[in-house]
């Protein structure tokens, strides 16, 4: 996507001095040959397909398949992204989310099956779909020796935006990202949460009206990942469509409107997060007794009154019994008062994400803190 460096591109970003109006556009849209319609207006307008004049999903897999050698790192994936919404692409390390992000920037060939970002076919216009994409990597890609403002100064660019208006976009983006007060300090000194602020920033630059973000909060603490979210949330506000991948169910579920759950290469499932936990499980009765002893009479009570069995739990005392319906909670309860089992603590939830994965693939996730590497950093 940067390939076009040119000779001068190492030059030093002056701040500019210049106060910059908030706002959604850069003020002007640059020239693309999309059939007469800016790429902007492409991907806002709901993404209106140039070919047709139709309302076009946002993103329209089908069938994408990724081999290496022998392996199908992406084995037949069908994907509907609708304009404006968040897609969350759910699934452990190794599952094929960034191979199958990669084909559809065009930083990685489509094997078989096809694939149009706002009704343009990816494999047969790249020029279009570059600027129609943002894409963001798992790691900052920035420049560790030039400071924020220069880093995006220099991608602006490298997209070839003249030098006045490159430095208008980065001290915009520096403020829209809460970078301003580290914007001339060099990125060696910036945190984790900083790195995928810049970076996400950088894939702004030419406000592509869809955005990947892969694994965007892979690897940050807690804190700071609610701040990405927030930040993420801000720009399905702004107008843009999301393809995000992750292994944080949690994340899938708060930000996502729809999820695509994959697993060795193939969607599994796919919905909104609610429609993913219904259709596995409806509702947990989780329970935490007043005396662990009394775990052996509870789990009978549950058999007798629901006919099925209780999951314990390795913490002492606690056991969840799945529901078919959550009024059946009340039932067990009284029974357990009956049969004078003392509860300590009592709750109806939605089975979170990781037991809807459990369901679905008989395994569980890797989330809770391998590496959260993946082998396809290459070059973007
Ligand atoms: N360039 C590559 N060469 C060989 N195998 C690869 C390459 N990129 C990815 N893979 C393999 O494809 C599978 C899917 O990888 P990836 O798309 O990175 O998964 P995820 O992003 O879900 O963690 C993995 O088994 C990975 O090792
Ligand atoms: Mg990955």
């Amino acid at each position: 996507m940067r390939e076009a460096l040119g000779g001068k591109a190492f030059v030093r970003a002056e701040g500019t001095g210049r106060s910059v109006k908030p706002g959604r556009g850069w003020g002007e849209t640059r020239g693309v040959d999309s059939g007469g319609m800016s790429i902007t207006e492409l991907g806002r307008t709901g993404g209106s397909s140039v070919l047709d004049g139709g309302i076009e999903p946002a993103v329209r897999a089908q069938g994408l398949v990724k081999a290496f050698g022998e392996h199908r790192a992406v084995d037949g994936i069908d994907l509907e992204v609708r304009p404006g919404e968040i897609f969350g692409v759910l699934g452990p390390n190794g599952a094929g989310k960034t191979t199958t992000l990669r084909m559809l920037a065009t930083l990685l060939k489509i094997d078989a099956g096809r694939a149009e970002i706002f009704g343009v076919d990816v494999a047969g216009n790249p020029h279009v779909i570059r600027q129609l994409v943002g894409v963001t990597g798992q790691y900052a890609s920035v420049d560790e020796h030039l400071t924020a403002r220069e880093n995006l100064w220099l991608f602006s660019r490298l997209q070839g935006i003249a030098a006045p208006r490159a430095r208008r976009i980065a001290t915009e983006l520096l403020g829209q990202f809460g970078l301003e007060e580290a914007a001339d300090k060099p990125i060696a000194q910036f945190s984790g949460g900083m790195r995928r602020r810049l970076d996400l920033a950088a894939s702004l630059i030419t406000r592509p009206p869809l955005i990947f973000l892969d694994e965007p909060t892979t690897g940050l603490d807690p804190r700071t990942r609610g701040q990405m979210w927030d930040t993420i949330r801000g720009l399905v506000a702004d107008g843009c469509t999301l393809l995000l991948t992750t292994q944080y169910l949690d994340e899938a579920d708060q930000l996502a409107d729809r999820v695509a759950v994959i697993d060795h290469g193939r969607k599994v499932a796919e919905g909104t997060p609610d429609e993913l936990k219904t259709a596995v499980g409806n509702s947990t009765l989780q329970l935490l007794l007043a005396e662990p002893d009394e775990v052996p009479v509870a789990a009978e009570v549950v058999r007798r009154v629901l006919g099925s069995e209780p999951v314990l739990s390795p913490e002492q005392g606690r056991l969840n019994v799945p529901l078919d319906q959550a009024d059946l909670a009340a039932d067990v309860l009284i029974a357990l008062r009956t049969a004078g089992v003392s509860i300590s603590s009592v709750s109806v939830a939605k089975p979170s994400l990781d037991e809807v994965f459990l369901a679905l693939t008989g395994h569980e996730t890797d989330a809770s803190g391998k590496d959260g590497g993946n082998g396809t950093e290459e070059s973007r």
